[in-house]
């Protein structure tokens, strides 16, 4: 029984078309501006997904960001399979817990905050404002911690002490002041500032002893970049990045960088460039 010649040439002719579309679409990928192909790819890490422009790192090269500060970087260490995603603002490293591209804001932690209320490196939180501003619902709260003060027996009552889990052998006391930042003369480090969500703060006066849990809730930000013409840009079918020669942002185009204005004159053949932010 031999299959019908006129069955096999039709499979045959179809078994050729598929292989050349899948040529074809590999081939146009190929053909595609690097840095539009680069951009194309969207940093994944951890519960984060899908997060373009202005971000850069892991993948991402930092002609896709809008700032050399906006870079992310995915934490695998300690076989974290899905990684960790995190971001350093002013030399302090802190862990993105969600993002937001519409509203453009993250929720953020500190990572030396993770495991314990007493990191290494009694370092000041604080935002570069040119690139992060304090959520506009004015729901931060600027916490001061006071680590290893003597013992303080008559201090105010919106005074609480809190424990490190690496105890030091030292006889002293970690505190944080629930009302306002409080001069404790008598501690060797004599105030740290760390942010807080201001519903956690909230919950911190009732509960002290919930301060390392209110530390890994995080406080939100918001990223100060004007992406309005990154939407023209992804609208025209383009990737948005940043030129370093003329320090602005720029729309990378599957033909090249894009020549007039912020936007492509042609689309991609093949438009797999989703955008999100
Ligand atoms: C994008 O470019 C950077 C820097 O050249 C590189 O490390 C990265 O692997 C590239 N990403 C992709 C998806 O090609
Ligand atoms: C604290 O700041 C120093 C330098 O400013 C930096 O090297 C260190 O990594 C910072 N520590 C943390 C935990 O972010
Ligand atoms: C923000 O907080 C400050 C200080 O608590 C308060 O005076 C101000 O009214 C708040 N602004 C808004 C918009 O809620
Ligand atoms: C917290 O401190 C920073 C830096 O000193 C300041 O810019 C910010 O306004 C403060 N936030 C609140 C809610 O007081
Ligand atoms: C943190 O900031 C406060 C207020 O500006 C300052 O008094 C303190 O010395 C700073 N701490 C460190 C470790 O830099």
């Amino acid at each position: 029984m031999h299959p019908n010649f006129s069955t096999l040439f039709i499979f045959l002719v179809l078994i050729i078309f598929i292989i050349s579309i899948i040529d074809l679409a590999a081939c146009d990928d190929d053909r595609h501006d690097p840095k539009y192909r680069n951009c194309s790819h969207r940093f994944e890490c951890g519960g984060i997904r899908d997060v373009g422009y202005p971000f850069w790192g892991d993948g991402r090269a930092d002609y896709c960001g809008g700032h050399v500060g906006y870079q992310l970087y995915c934490n695998r260490d300690n076989d974290q399979s899905a990684g960790i995603p995190e971001i350093v603002i002013n030399s302090v490293r802190y862990q993105v817990l969600s993002m937001s591209g519409s509203s453009k804001s993250m929720s953020i932690a500190r990572s030396d905050f993770m495991d314990d209320p007493c990191p290494a490196n009694y370092n000041n939180s604080t935002l570069d404002a040119s690139l992060f501003e304090y959520s506009a619902a004015n729901n931060t709260v600027n916490l001061t911690l006071f680590y290893e003060c003597d013992p303080w027996t008559s201090g105010p009552s919106s005074l609480k002490q809190f424990t490190c889990s690496t105890s030091s052998s030292s006889p002293t006391m970690n505190y944080f002041d629930i009302r306002d930042e409080r001069i404790i003369s008598t501690c060797r480090h004599k105030n740290m500032i760390a942010q807080v969500s201001k519903a956690g703060f909230d919950r911190l006066r009732s509960v002290p002893s919930i301060l390392g849990q209110v530390l890994k809730d995080g406080f939100d930000v918001e990223y100060v970049v004007d992406v309005s013409k990154c939407k023209a840009c992804v609208d025209s079918g383009g990737q948005c990045g940043f030129d370093s020669a003329s320090q602005r942002p720029t729309c990378f185009c599957f033909n090249g960088p894009a020549t007039s204005g912020p936007t492509c004159l042609t689309r991609p053949p093949t438009n797999k460039g989703t955008f999100s932010i």
